[in-house]
């Protein structure tokens, strides 16, 4: 296995290989370590398994070591424990030359980098992610946010990290729900970028290993993210799958992981509007243990997906494959009606 090494747009790179933790001091870019203090944030389901490796590795970088550990969970991604995590950081006397390492999945990644965001208007942080989901998507891009009772990640801030290092060993560690639920997100980027299909048919033949897979979905990501940052018009084409996924999400009460409701997502939408593809989605999400259907009324999907935020006024802006051309998608927006009548036909064949 070789390290893989992602230019992210020239502002920062994702470094992708086995038994990083141990050793990150060899990544780290060299006008953030020093005499700084280094705070690494993670979870109670993290701590245990990698909390001592880290700080072990970054005593080698840094001056001092800190640690800010929370319960582990989606109910943490609030703004009671971004709060604690500034509070924290004051208390410690932390400053803007000191760095931030976000070690865990999703929740760790989006609050550990919203408070790098805001305290003090702004301080570096790294990414470590240890989930598959969060090294192929919400670790590269720079989107960081909280929950509110009124939705999700609707406080948050746009904040590229300084670096990104994935170390896949970690995955090893992963519950098989978790990994799953990782395959969801990996699965979608066969059809944002022509080839990466054939990836996938490779790993699942063991002829393409997990960080092959994991370049090729964070190189597709941070082209797309290159292209707009500031997701106003092409970032959106990474929600592919996430209309009715977010609507089956939040119709499960978040029973159904985030992977496995976009699986549902993609396949209702592909059974609908590009059947040709539908088999070899399908093969793949069976041999990842992803579910294809659901069974919500169409009605049901339709009132929740409604109820998500990044819905316009006017209806909403859909992402679509091309059946012709596996790889490419374009943006279309649909009103309710046609919503429906794509949720009604995805559903029933
Ligand atoms: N997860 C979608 C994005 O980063 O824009």
């Amino acid at each position: 296995m070789s390290i893989k090494k992602i230019d992210v747009g020239g502002e920062y790179d994702v470094i992708i290989d086995e038994d990083l933790l141990g050793r990150l001091g060899e990544f780290l870019p060299q006008d953030i370590v020093g005499e700084r203090t280094a705070i690494i944030v993670t979870d109670s389901n993290v701590a245990p398994l990698y909390l001592e490796t880290v700080k072990k590795s970054l005593a080698a970088s840094y001056e001092n070591v800190l640690d800010f550990v929370f319960p582990a969970g989606e109910h943490s991604k609030a703004p009671e424990i971004l709060l604690n995590l500034v509070r924290f950081l004051a208390h410690q006397h932390v400053t803007r030359s000191d760095v931030i390492f976000a070690l865990g999945g999703g929740v760790v990644g989006d609050l550990a980098g919203f408070a790098a965001g805001i305290y003090t208007r702004g301080i570096e942080y790294v990414g470590l992610p240890t989930s598959l989901l969060a090294a192929v998507d919400s670790s590269v891009g720079g989107k960081t946010a909280v929950d509110l009772p009124e939705g999700k990640n609707l406080i948050g801030v746009f904040k590229r990290p300084a670096a990104v290092i994935c170390d896949i060993k970690t995955f090893d560690t992963l519950p098989a729900l978790q990994f799953s639920c990782g395959m969801g997100e990996v699965i979608k980027y066969a059809f944002l970028s022509p080839g990466f299909a054939d990836l996938i048919d490779g790993f699942c033949d063991n002829k393409a290993d997990i960080s092959e897979l994991v370049s090729a979905c964070v190189r597709i990501k941070s082209r797309v993210v290159s292209e707009d940052f500031l997701d106003k018009g092409a970032r959106a084409t990474l929600n592919f799958g996430h209309t009715i996924g977010h609507a089956v999400e939040l119709l499960s009460d978040f029973s159904l992981t985030h992977g496995a409701a976009v699986a549902v997502g993609m396949a209702v939408l592909v059974r609908a509007e590009a059947p040709a593809l539908y088999p070899r989605l399908s093969a793949w999400l069976s041999r990842f243990s992803l579910p294809e259907r659901v069974g919500y009324a169409p009605e049901d999907i339709l009132r929740a997906a409604k109820a998500d935020k990044k819905r316009g006024s006017s209806g909403t802006t859909m992402v679509f494959p091309h059946e012709n051309a596996l790889g490419t998608v374009f943006l279309r927006k649909v009103t309710d009606e046609e919503l429906l009548n794509i949720i009604t036909r995805g559903i029933k064949l």
